[in-house]
């Protein structure tokens, strides 16, 4: 029977630092380069996620979800085809010898505490590497991640007013010690949307692959965060 087509509302088109790719051997094998940065495979799942959501229950923080945990589930027919389908997508990743895990997402640690540059998942931030790396995600249940191009976005500690603030927390100069303050502090991953920003959702069961900074990186890095929810999440993520 065919597939109904992606109900995902905000699929982003095929253009500029997104492709949009038709299988997981596409998704897994093309190369960043040419400023494409995230790679999106559409897809719609047939499993019933809510009902995994329920039986694992409340919680809070980050619950790990691993196969003989997701197995022991008592789920009907439609919660037991979710489950394989993540676990089939964790199966995928690992046969790339990537070490995916799947999560069911309470809240993350916030930094809502004034800090002078917020450094918790929520706001938009590149992941970074000391080698080659990339980050998969795909959001089965809940709000989804979204992301943010390049050009819409700026580092905060490129900001003059935010830098100035910086520089009295470090107590020094503009100098290499700073720059090492910054990375230790991960101040220098986070990025202000600018007032014209669009951001685009990764919608719900699509695959993605976006791209990480590393030293030697062919592109700049898909700068993303997660949604502000109080609604439980379920989440693969490498
Ligand atoms: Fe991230």
């Amino acid at each position: 029977m065919p597939k109904p087509s992606n109900p995902n509302p905000i699929l982003p088109p095929d253009f500029d630092c997104i492709k949009v790719v038709h299988s997981f051997e596409e998704l897994a094998s093309t190369p960043f380069g040419y400023g494409v940065n995230a790679f999106c495979w559409p897809r719609v799942l047939d499993g019933d996620f809510a009902e995994v959501v329920e039986k694992i229950g409340l919680g809070d923080g980050i619950t790990l979800l691993d196969e003989s945990f997701l197995q022991g589930l008592q789920v009907s027919q439609a919660g037991y085809v979710a489950i394989n389908e993540m676990l089939q997508d964790e199966r995928l990743l690992s046969g790339l010898g990537l070490d995916p895990v799947l999560n069911c997402i309470h809240a993350y640690p916030s930094d809502d505490h004034g800090a002078t540059i917020s450094t918790d998942v929520y706001s938009f931030h590149a992941d970074s590497a000391p080698l080659q790396s990339e980050t998969w995600l795909c959001t089965y249940f809940g709000a989804s991640s979204e992301a943010i191009r390049n050009e819409e976005a700026v580092r905060h500690v490129d900001i003059p007013k935010t830098r100035a603030h910086l520089l009295k927390l470090y107590g020094g100069q503009d100098d290499e010690g700073f720059y090492e303050f910054l990375s230790e502090n991960c101040y220098d991953l986070h990025y202000s949307a600018l007032p014209h920003a669009e951001p685009y959702s990764f919608g719900i069961a699509n695959l993605w692959r976006i791209a990480v900074q590393y030293p030697g990186s062919p592109v700049q890095p898909c700068i993303h965060r997660a949604p502000r929810t109080n609604s439980p999440r379920l989440l693969l993520i490498s």
